[in-house]
């Protein structure tokens, strides 16, 4: 008889061919078998708990620069509340530094533009041997200047296939680069990621309630309507059909976005939509929360109408769309968010950083408000979190799945393990033992005081265990870059 390194006795598996009963056995960093009676030289019991693949957060901001700021999770918190919450792999984003405008004639010039393989690497380099669970980083572009457009076969080479783009903020491509960012990518074998706002109708929008006195936070979700990110979405499906480019729609807010993306998938596009726990759970009530609490939640796009949260939870549940990322790009409120105002003179909400923390809790807040709540199955569950965005992004079967000769990131989540989350470090609420304080590096959490049934007991990374019941117990700089097949 084998014996295996590690064996997770008694749990249900949740795999891609549905729920079974068995056991998961591990040789080294990789699962090598699913069967009864598996015999290890380690045993772990999982009786009443699921077994599922590690989950995979495709859209995270890690020391994202923004302005003077940058966001507060770095490479090692960001990474350990991921683990504690069940999450094995991210990817975040390289953000090369903007081409000098105009031709590039000089020598000097040239060197100075930005070379996307030169930040690939830096951002590489910044992550190794800080972040605890794996990574994979997505390219942004920020121009399509032939000189960049020009290194996008070797940014897929490097195993980066995957380029976000940005239709709204100073970081916007017009559509003449936009469709020839997606030719290039295209052609490379890539895939092409698209923030998708209407960045001219918002900015006239945005003018326009400032001039009339209209500065606090509630006339963020004002300033940016839903059509401006309906139209936009429409906007780039068309421009990526037309180019044959792959495309993926970021962080999805509205029930009628995700209906264009899943029209467009109708038609026969390779298109895919991601939304986020924000987009389902929270609504832009608030951004009413008094004085300027509403800051917290400023991010772009807005939250929206309960409407939409429920047209995303119906779409995500028949895989319409696709995946559930957190877009975690938390800022502290004191002194980052309210811009460091103390006197009730804040800032207007247009300088407000945009982003909010989020990487934990979405396993656990899709399950308890997804399959607890009815509105997923258990295996939607898994795939929108984890095997979805390994498909996706060029990781599996490596990734995202329980299936033989995959790395062992497995998780085993408690169904019945009831938490409240809270951001506070020290509490002395009442029913304190259910009190969860995330990881995350914030003064506040958009979840504070949620309660939820069911969250990890376990996550392990390839083969070892890095979080139990919330606590952090693997190695600094644990995780390892991942190279991506074309995505
Ligand atoms: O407001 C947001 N979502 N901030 C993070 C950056 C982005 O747009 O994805
Ligand atoms: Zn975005
Ligand atoms: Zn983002």
């Amino acid at each position: 008889m084998s014996y295996y390194d590690t064996v997770i006795r008694n749990g249900t598996l949740i795999t891609p061919e549905g729920p079974v009963n068995a056991d998961l056995g591990i040789v080294g960093e990789k699962i090598a078998a699913i069967g009864q009676g598996l015999q290890g030289r380690e045993v772990i019991d999982a009786t009443g708990k699921l077994v599922i693949p590690g989950a995979i957060d495709p859209h995270v901001h890690l020391e994202m620069p923004a302005g003077p700021v940058r966001s507060s999770d770095d490479w090692v918190t960001g990474t350990i509340a991921a683990a504690c919450g069940g999450t094995t792999t991210v990817i975040d984003f390289v953000e090369p530094e903007p081409a000098p405008a105009g031709p590039v004639e000089t020598l000097v010039e040239t060197l100075h533009a930005t070379s996307l393989r030169r930040a690939l690497a830096a951002r590489r380099a910044e992550a190794e041997g800080r972040a605890v669970i794996d990574f994979g980083l997505h390219m942004t572009l920020l121009d399509a200047q032939p000189e960049t457009l020009a290194e996008i076969p070797a940014v897929v080479a490097a195993g980066c296939p995957s380029f976000k783009t940005y239709m709204t903020y100073s970081m916007k491509l017009t559509d003449d680069a936009l469709i020839a960012a997606m030719d290039a990518v295209g052609r490379a074998g890539g895939m092409v990621m698209v923030h998708a706002e209407n960045d001219a109708g918002i900015a006239y929008l945005r003018r326009k309630l400032i001039e009339a006195g209209h500065v606090e936070p509630r006339y963020h979700p004002i300033s940016r309507p839903a059509s401006m990110e309906v139209e936009a979405i429409e906007r780039a499906l068309a421009l990526a059909e037309a180019a044959e480019c792959p495309v993926y729609i970021v962080h999805i807010s509205t029930g009628r976005g995700a209906a264009a993306v899943a029209a467009a998938r109708g038609r026969g596009q390779v298109a895919f939509g991601e939304t986020c726990p924000q987009y389902l759970l929270l609504t832009d009530a608030e951004f009413d929360r008094p004085g300027f609490e509403g800051a917290k939640f400023v991010c772009s796009p807005p939250l929206r109408k309960p409407e939409d949260n429920a047209a995303l939870w119906r779409l995500l549940a028949s895989a319409d769309l696709q995946t559930v990322g957190t877009d975690h790009c938390p800022f502290f409120y004191r002194g980052e968010k309210d811009l460091g105002q103390r006197d009730g003179a804040y800032p207007p909400f247009t300088r407000i950083p945009g982003g909010m923390p989020g990487i934990e809790a979405r396993l656990a807040l899709l399950y308890t408000f997804g399959v607890r709540a009815g509105r997923l199955t258990v295996e939607r569950w898994v795939d929108a979190c984890a095997t979805a965005p390994a498909r996706i992004f060029g990781l599996y079967p490596r990734k995202g799945a329980l299936v033989p000769g995959a790395d062992a990131d497995v998780v085993i989540f408690d169904p019945d393990r009831e938490v409240v989350l809270t951001h506070a470090r020290a509490t002395s609420r009442p029913g304190a033992s259910h009190i969860y304080r995330l990881h995350e590096n914030c003064d506040y959490t958009p979840y504070e005081g949620f309660g939820l049934t069911g969250w990890p007991a376990l996550t392990m990374l390839r083969g070892r265990i890095i979080a139990r019941d919330g606590k952090f117990v693997g190695q600094a700089g644990g995780g390892r870059f991942l190279e991506r097949g074309d995505g």
